[in-house]
């Protein structure tokens, strides 16, 4: 019934998406910000500042250490990477010494290797870390800069604006970036700024003008931030989920993975969550000296092509125990779905047991796939099964469409007497680790 329910769900908001051809899956890429925020300090901290230098190392780490074949592909400036001055025919212009080779040489190199170049814009008087911003009438000639650029995806921030300057402003943009003849996909943190829910923010709006959207506050180093996030989203589930499909993402802010707030459980967990949101994958951590656990966790082809699931449906909770463990479900392609069971627990691995018909499976028999071990196994919907969750950690599966049930298999010996989906063997329940 849920997938029944989700799809349609889905169907008819990926019918409002914005029509500039892209994102068709969520975005997956790098994104200065959460790592590296506004280190201006080049003289100091010359590997760390935000410089053309940053923007190089990483793209060359995504396209030398197998992220781009994953899909990881857009190179992303966050603030501070203007001067503080417009130029004399009123343009953004980089900061001289941190950019000396200008915007176009940065495009040109993420072009090369097959990437993407993403940059960022306020829609207010100043951008949130006080450089200066894109206020109403400045609108046209950034969007037009920006094409001029080479740039592929343009991240529109809302510091220093009004709801009224909003209001103009971001559907403004949208037709701008398309008035240049460039596809730009479009990011906007319009209805973070609002609240993120209705009646302040109209999500049918946004799917029509932006490619994806901020609903929520900055993630920061910690599983602290990172469940809040969580929470926030899926206790809104029925408010977002429907607002996603192809071409229109909810965007609950960059991956952590590879910082250093989350353990390798908590690190799990936020690449399954994200995948179950179909969140845009914008790491933000520094791909130089990631760790392998840390780099095996974002380049988890299985966790990857559930978030990249071709139908875009946003999966939601649909259990939440007592004892701590939540359940979410996403619906994806070829009448499959991922699963997630996640433990809010401080204490111990939980052994959590329930079936696929408690929730809320067809019957039939399932192969099913645990993304993180690797392992499979084939499990009937009636059949009650254990999954071991680590505290704040997940266990995170990938379910392949019912196979079609071999009668014959079932109608042998005691069972002839029994239905074969009703039969339970209580001493059998199989073990998922
Ligand atoms: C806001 C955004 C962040 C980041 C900073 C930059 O806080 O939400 O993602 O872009 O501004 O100053």
């Amino acid at each position: 019934m849920y997938l029944v329910v989700l799809f349609a769900a889905a169907l008819s908001a990926s019918t409002f998406a914005l029509d500039n051809g892209l994102m068709r899956t969520p975005p997956m890429g790098w994104l200065a910000w959460e790592r590296f925020r506004c280190d201006i300090d080049c003289e100091h901290d010359p590997k760390n500042c935000i410089s053309e230098n940053l923007f190089i190392d990483m793209a060359d780490r995504l396209s030398e250490d197998g992220w781009r074949e994953l899909g990881y592909v857009l190179v992303s400036i966050d603030d501070c990477w203007s001067s503080m001055e417009r130029d004399e025919e009123g343009r953004l212009q980089p900061d001289p010494k941190r950019f000396p080779g200008g915007i176009p040489k940065l495009a040109r190199y993420m072009h090369d290797r097959g990437l993407k170049l993403g940059i960022y814009g306020d829609m207010g008087t100043h951008t949130c870390g006080g450089y200066p911003g894109t206020p109403l009438d400045k609108i046209k000639i950034d969007a037009q800069t920006f094409a001029d650029w080479g740039v592929d995806v343009l991240k529109f921030d809302g510091c220093y604006s009004n709801s009224t300057e909003q209001e103009q402003g971001y559907p403004l943009m949208s037709k701008a970036l398309n008035a240049t003849g460039r596809p730009i996909g479009y990011s906007c943190s319009w209805p973070a700024y609002q609240g993120g829910l209705p009646p302040k923010v109209n999500y049918t709006q946004l799917g029509l003008i932006c490619n994806l959207w901020r609903n929520y506050g900055d993630i920061q180093d910690s599983w602290d931030s990172v469940l809040n996030i969580v929470d926030w989203f899926f206790e809104n589930q029925d408010v977002v989920a429907p607002a996603a499909g192809p071409g229109g993402w909810n965007d609950p802010d960059m991956l952590i993975v590879g910082d250093f707030g989350l353990s390798m459980d908590q690190s799990r967990s936020q690449m399954a969550l994200w995948a179950i949101m179909a969140a845009p994958l914008f790491m933000s951590n520094d791909l130089r000296t990631i760790s392998s656990g840390a780099r095996s966790i974002l380049q988890n082809q299985m966790a990857i092509s559930i978030n990249q699931d071709p139908m875009g449906i946003q999966g939601r909770r649909i259990v939440k125990e007592n004892s701590g463990i939540d359940v979410f479900l996403r619906p994806l392609s070829n009448n499959a779905s991922a699963l997630v069971f996640f433990s809010r627990r401080k204490d111990m691995p939980y052994r959590y047991q329930t079936s696929l018909r408690k929730l809320n499976y067809p019957t039939g028999s399932y192969k099913i796939f645990n993304v993180f071990t690797e392992k499979t196994m084939m499990l009937k919907d009636s059949t009650d099964f254990v999954v071991s969750v680590n505290p704040t950690g997940v266990v995170m599966w990938y379910v392949s469409a019912p196979a079609k049930m071999n009668l014959h298999q079932f109608y042998r010996g005691a069972r002839l007497r029994g239905s074969p989906y009703d039969e339970k063997d209580e001493n059998n329940i199989p073990q998922l680790i």
